[in-house]
């Protein structure tokens, strides 16, 4: 009898953890990438922390956060320190399974380019694509650590591989704040591996979004419905083992 009331113990415990949804935090959600981040993760049924500079004028964001209760938005300038630790001390103890550093800004190109370079310009980009993903991360460690899956990921870019910048110059600050947080993210995966969190990088592919228009890049880039389903699959698949590579939303690594 007690060895059949053990039995139904253990299968009501392991379908009560199979019913809790995971938990994702995403940067930079009120637009772009991030904005379909969010979405295409609540709608899997995820608990979605949707982050924002300014909620109050993310419309499009609030009004998928009213139609899908899974997602919370929260206020984080990802260059705000103070903002960063009041986020996760208001989230202490609540497990993060996956967080995605997705927030980041191109910056004023002319004033990448050389003959005008600016340095202020320059540190900015450097403190929100590379700073401020680092300072999160390391705010939510308790958070990842108290999770099943326990994986953060910076979001890099080609532009940041020192292989394809053979081709083409140019963009000098937002490159150096890539190529920055690659090299960052790759001391942070050694450094919390025996922690047994995983730390990755992935790139979105060159997506259709405002940071792309600001480029001048030529061609069209992939919809952002695609970059995201390309990019959750590689989150899915990448694990303590496997995450030495940078990869793009495709699977295909990004040359080092
Ligand atoms: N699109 C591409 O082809 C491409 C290629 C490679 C890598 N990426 C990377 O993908 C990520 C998303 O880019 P996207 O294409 O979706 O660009 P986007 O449409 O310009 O969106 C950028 C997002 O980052 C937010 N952000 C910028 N600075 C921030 C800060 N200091 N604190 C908090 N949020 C901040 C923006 O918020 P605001 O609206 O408040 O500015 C916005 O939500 C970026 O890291 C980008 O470098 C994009």
């Amino acid at each position: 009898m007690s060895r059949i009331l053990i039995g139904f113990t253990f299968a009501f415990s392991l379908l009560a953890s199979a019913a809790q949804a995971s938990t994702v935090l995403i940067t930079g959600t009120n637009r772009g990438i991030g904005l379909e981040l969010a979405k295409q993760y609540a709608e899997k049924g995820w608990d979605v922390i949707a982050t924002a500079r300014s909620p109050e004028k993310a419309t499009e964001l609030q009004a998928l956060a009213k139609a899908q209760k899974k997602i919370t938005v929260e206020k984080l300038d990802v260059t705000d320190v103070k903002a960063i630790e009041a986020l996760a001390a208001k989230y202490k103890g609540k497990p993060v399974d996956v967080l995605i550093n997705n927030a980041g800004t191109l910056g004023d190109v002319p004033k990448q380019t050389i003959g005008t370079l600016d340095q202020t310009e320059i540190l900015n980009v450097l403190n929100a694509n590379t700073v401020g993903a680092l300072k999160v991360t390391e705010a939510f460690k308790a958070n990842l650590a108290a999770s099943q899956l326990k994986k953060a990921f910076a979001m890099t870019s080609g532009l940041g591989s020192s292989e394809l910048t053979a081709r083409r110059g140019g963009f000098y600050g937002y490159r150096m704040s890539k190529a920055a947080l690659n090299i960052g993210f790759r001391a942070l995966a050694a450094d919390w591996k025996a922690d047994g969190i995983m730390v990755g990088i992935i790139a979105p592919g060159m997506v259709e979004t405002d940071l792309l228009r600001a480029s001048s890049f030529p061609g069209k880039g992939i919809s952002t419905q695609e970059s995201v389903v390309g990019m959750m699959k590689v989150i899915d698949g990448m694990t303590l083992e496997n995450n030495s590579k940078a990869l793009n939303y495709d699977g295909q690594p990004i040359p080092w």
